[in-house]
């Protein structure tokens, strides 16, 4: 299965608008996913007002919680599988 790209910004605005959350919710997966996500620190990804901020296999997103960034993740997941049965 493809690994799935995930960067999470840790630049100031981001931070203060909870992407430590973000981190701790991917941190909190279950083993088998999160050895299918290449996970990255960035330093800022251009959209400090919108954070907190990821690039998610090359796409920007902004404004995410917790919860809507692993309904992403579960999304990425369940069509991976589909593509591999
Ligand atoms: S600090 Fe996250 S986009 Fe700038």
């Amino acid at each position: 299965m493809k690994k799935i790209e995930l960067e999470i910004c840790q630049g100031t605005s981001c931070h203060l608008l909870g992407s430590q959350e973000l981190f701790e919710a991917v941190l909190a997966l279950p083993e088998k996913w999160r050895e299918s996500i290449v996970l990255k620190r960035v330093d800022c990804l251009k959209s400090c007002r919108q954070g907190p901020n990821i690039r998610l296999d090359g796409e920007i997103l902004s404004g995410l919680t917790a919860e809507r960034l692993v309904l992403l993740l579960e999304e990425k997941f369940s069509l991976a599988a589909v593509g591999s049965a």
